[in-house]
This record gives structure tokens, C-alpha cells and sequence, in this order.
């Protein structure tokens, strides 16, 4: 079976009411990511941390996968797929695909500020005094700037060994995530899906790009359909 790797970013949940980062000048939901997406942001106030990602976390509840998330699944009738998403929804795992990898974590998640190894399934509200085994507070499992990417080498492993890598819905700006793209195979065959592709440095040099400028809903299922072909 050929292996297909999936690269996807905030697009591709766009369509099922989830903003994107990009498109609102920066700000996540009315916030600077900076505030709620940083080491210092937590230091400096983990109230409103909590906060935004208990809001984010009960929004998963409200939203659904969309033609794009579900494309992907029929993909597996004939290929090994992977998905490397950037998302911290759960909206691949709502489709039904069978291998996910989350690079900048998950909503669903929680883990320990103290061991970073102590990761518990979560998905209610997180608050102050929820405390992980060993007694210390419990922070949301996602990669903040300035943070390691502990998913980042067998992201990598899986794009290298893929024969087709789809990007779908993703600004390429977020590094190392936008690299990935790099280790694909000199012959491997690179579909990007969005309607405002930008591209990269990455990008640039691909002899074997094609550039799907649509919404996911729309160039998604007629990729997936030509490659179940
Ligand atoms: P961005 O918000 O940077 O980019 C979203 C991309 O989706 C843009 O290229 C849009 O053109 C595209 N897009 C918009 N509507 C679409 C649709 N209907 N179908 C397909 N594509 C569409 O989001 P990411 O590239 O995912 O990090 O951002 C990467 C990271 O930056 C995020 O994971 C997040 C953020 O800060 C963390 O939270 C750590």
C-alpha cells in the first residue's frame, strides 16, 4: 500500500466554524496569541489561559467535521494515511482517520506543569487546583511558542516516507511545522489545497507541486476522488 501524509493547518476546520489565525490580523479569538499561546502568557496570567482554552474546549463540543476531514478517511479504502495536523481541534479523530498526529497538541488534553510526561484525557473545564498525580497544577497540552515540538521527528519520519503528501489549509508561517514539507521525497507528489496558497521558501523549489486554490470542502474530495481513482 503507498503511504499518503496529510499535512493540515486551520483551514481545514475553517468550514466547521473554527477560526483561523491568520485571517483575524493575529489575534486568536480577539486575543494576542502571544497572551494565550506562550510560557509568558501562563506566567503572567493563567486565569485567562484556562479560560480561553476551557472556551476553546467546550466550542469542540458545538462543531462538526466538514467534506473535508471526512475525504480524508476515504483515502484509507487505498493508501496508509497519516495526518499531521497543526490543529488542536478534534475534528480528524470526529471523521474517523485512523492515524493522528498532533503537532501543536490537543484540546482534549491535559498535562502536568511539573512532568511534562503526565498526560491525562480531558474534556471539561480546566481550573485552578486541578492538580496532575504528583500534586502539582495542570496546564493545557499544547505546544506554546517558544516550546519544543516533541511530535516534530515522526512528523518528519512520515513525510519522508510518503509517496503523496496533501497540505491542506495552512499559512506555511509556523515553524517548524512549515518545514516538514522538506522531507518529503525528491518524486513524492505534493497536492496544497487553499485558497490563498502561500508559497513558501519550501514550496518555492518543488518541481512536483500542483496548487488546489479552493476551500477544503471543495478541493479536498475531488483530490482524494482522482487519487481513489
Ligand atoms: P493560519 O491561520 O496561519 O492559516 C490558515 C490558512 O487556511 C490560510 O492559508 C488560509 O488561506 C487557509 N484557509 C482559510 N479558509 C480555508 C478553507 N475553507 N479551506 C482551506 N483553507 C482555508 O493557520 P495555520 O497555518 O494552521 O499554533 O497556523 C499555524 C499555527 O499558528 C497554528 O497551529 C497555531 C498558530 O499560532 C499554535 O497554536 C501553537
Amino acid at each position: 500500500m503507498k503511504h499518503i501524509t496529510v499535512l493540515t493547518g486551520a483551514g481545514i476546520s475553517a468550514e466547521s466554524g473554527i477560526s483561523t489565525f491568520r485571517d483575524s490580523n493575529g489575534l486568536w479569538e480577539n486575543h494576542e496569541v502571544m497572551d494565550v499561546a506562550s510560557p509568558e502568557g501562563w506566567r503572567k496570567d493563567s486565569d485567562l489561559v484556562l479560560n480561553f482554552y476551557n472556551q476553546r474546549r467546550r466550542q469542540l463540543k458545538e462543531v462538526f467535521p466538514n467534506k473535508g476531514h471526512m475525504a480524508l478517511v476515504e483515502l484509507e479504502k487505498k493508501y496508509k494515511v497519516h495526518v499531521v495536523t497543526q490543529n488542536v481541534d478534534n475534528l480528524h479523530e470526529q471523521a474517523g482517520s485512523s492515524h493522528i498526529v498532533h503537532l501543536h497538541g490537543e484540546l482534549n488534553k491535559v498535562r502536568s506543569t511539573l512532568d511534562p510526561s503526565l498526560v491525562y484525557d480531558w474534556t471539561e473545564d480546566l481550573n485552578k487546583g486541578d492538580f496532575c498525580d504528583k500534586g502539582s497544577q495542570l496546564r493545557p497540552h499544547i505546544v506554546w511558542f517558544g516550546e519544543e515540538v516533541p511530535l516534530l521527528e515522526e512528523a518528519a519520519h512520515l513525510t519522508a516516507k510518503a509517496e503523496v503528501v496533501i497540505i491542506i489549509g495552512t499559512s506555511m508561517n509556523v515553524y517548524p511545522a512549515a518545514s516538514l514539507v522538506a522531507y518529503a521525497k525528491p518524486e513524492a507528489k505534493i497536492f496544497y489545497i487553499d485558497p490563498n496558497p502561500n508559497i513558501s521558501y519550501e514550496l518555492a523549489g518543488l518541481k512536483n507541486l500542483e496548487i488546489i486554490k479552493e476551500k477544503g470542502s471543495v478541493g479536498v474530495p475531488r483530490i482524494v476522488a482522482d487519487l481513489l481513482s
